[in-house]
């Protein structure tokens, strides 16, 4: 047999190994997440992560598609793709159902998505996202209902309104804009991703590549649309006055006909995008469709995490269980097994010492794992069915028969 090969413990660059308190906190995101989207009406849908790479290639627009997607041939010769997002996958199959699926449509869905980026603060190779999208409401009601429920997820996570600032825009009339001053109307999608990418340039790079496409020089509108001043109102009379018009706000996603948004971070700290989203229109007209208005976001929860740090407002670690039984002997063990297992019918949860080590050293490993009570099992407690249960974060004990024990731990713990 050949010599084992030393592999690399390392994890594919720029994706994550999800460790206990890692998945603990996803855990935490997503019900969060969740929580706030069926308070607002929105039902889960899920897909598969493999998409035809075509789907993104009509409408997602030029860096998704020839920097970031991850595609390969399959064994069948079909070229296929690692869905990079989940707005065109949520409009596939809006259109497929379309006749039996009844409108306005609310949904969300929390998933992974893949794009070849560089890995670096708030950007990895693989991201979970919240997507909530909103299909055929064409008003600027389903605008202040999905940026509401933005907000609400914020305030859920215990953000104040100071911690965060909503920028909104009008794709339609920055197009209006564009079109008027460009040289060419078809230079209008080189346009927006110069726009786009403003912030990240220094204003010589800018006003040389604006020379190439128009012969004035690029001046926002002042004055937002009427639909985007509407809005600002509209939030405001629901209590969400975080919201600032950013006439230079594109989002780089070319299927976006209306408004769009992002948060961004207030704290100078990590004064980043957190997400964002917007209206898209016309994206189901790519099946040969009649379009469905549709506008949503799309929240990530690397950016989040890094949100909720700076703001110190992540949860401390928990383990999921409630209770170790330490053994005094190893004999003891099936015994302590036995103790468990009613513990556990009585709806708390428990593991059991599996080693032959000291008790000092049994506790300690409860410890290490954040178990929050422990109770040693000996001759006495197996006699009188009295158990000492110990508070490993006060070092409290707390004398307990085993009817009184599941009630005390669970009301200490609240897992
Ligand atoms: P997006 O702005 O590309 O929009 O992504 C949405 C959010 O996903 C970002 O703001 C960020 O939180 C997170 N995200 C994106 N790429 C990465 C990455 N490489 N690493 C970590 N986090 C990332 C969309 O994807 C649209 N499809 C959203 C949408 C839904 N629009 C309408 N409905």
């Amino acid at each position: 047999m050949a010599e084992n090969p030393k592999l690399s413990t390392e994890n594919y660059k720029g994706v994550r190994d999800f460790y206990p308190p890692d998945m603990a906190l996803q855990k935490h995101l997503w019900s969060a997440m969740r929580e706030v989207a069926e308070r607002f009406g929105y039902a889960e849908y899920s897909a598969s992560l493999l998409e035809p790479a075509e789907l993104y290639e009509v409408k997602s627009g030029e860096e998704i598609v020839n920097e970031q997607m991850y595609v390969f041939t399959d064994r069948g010769d079909r070229r296929v793709a690692l869905r990079p997002e989940m707005t065109p996958t949520v409009a596939r199959m809006v259109a497929a159902k379309k006749r039996d699926l009844s409108f306005p449509l609310r949904w969300y869905s929390i998933a992974n998505m893949f794009r070849y980026e560089r890995p670096q603060r708030g950007r990895l190779r693989e991201h979970w996202q919240l997507n909530a999208d909103l299909f055929g409401a064409p008003g600027p009601d389903a605008e202040v209902e999905i940026i509401s429920l933005a907000y609400r997820i914020m305030q859920r996570f215990g953000a104040r309104e100071e911690d965060f600032t909503i920028y909104i825009n009008d794709r339609e009339s920055l197009r209006e804009t564009l079109t008027g001053i460009l040289k060419s109307a078809d230079l209008l999608p080189q346009a927006l991703r110069l726009l786009d990418k403003k912030e990240k340039i220094t204003k010589e790079e800018f006003d040389r590549e604006w020379e190439k496409l128009s012969e004035r020089p690029w001046e926002a509108s002042e004055e937002p649309s009427e639909r985007i001043s509407g809005l600002i109102d509209a939030l405001a009379t629901l209590g969400i006055r975080n919201v600032r018009y950013n006439p230079e706000l594109v989002r780089g996603f070319d299927y976006y006909t209306g408004t769009v948004f992002e948060v961004f971070d207030t704290d100078p700290k990590n004064a980043r995008s957190l997400f964002g989203g917007g209206r898209y229109d016309r994206l189901l007209e790519m099946f040969g469709q009649e379009s469905v208005p549709a506008v949503g976001f799309g929240m990530g929860d690397v950016t989040m995490r890094d949100f909720l740090e700076t703001h110190s407002l992540l949860p401390e670690y928990r383990s999921p269980t409630h209770l170790f039984i330490c053994t005094v002997e190893p004999t003891f063990s099936l015994a302590a097994q036995e103790l468990a297992q009613r513990l556990r019918d009585a709806g708390i949860s428990v593991a059991v010492n599996l080693s032959d080590r000291k008790i000092g050293d049994q506790i300690k490993t409860a410890d290490k794992q954040r178990i929050p009570f422990v109770l040693c099992l000996g001759e006495n407690e197996l006699r009188d069915r009295r158990y000492a249960v110990k508070n490993l974060s006060t070092g409290e004990e707390t004398q307990l028969d085993e009817g009184s024990l599941p009630a005390f731990v669970s009301g200490h713990t609240n897992n």
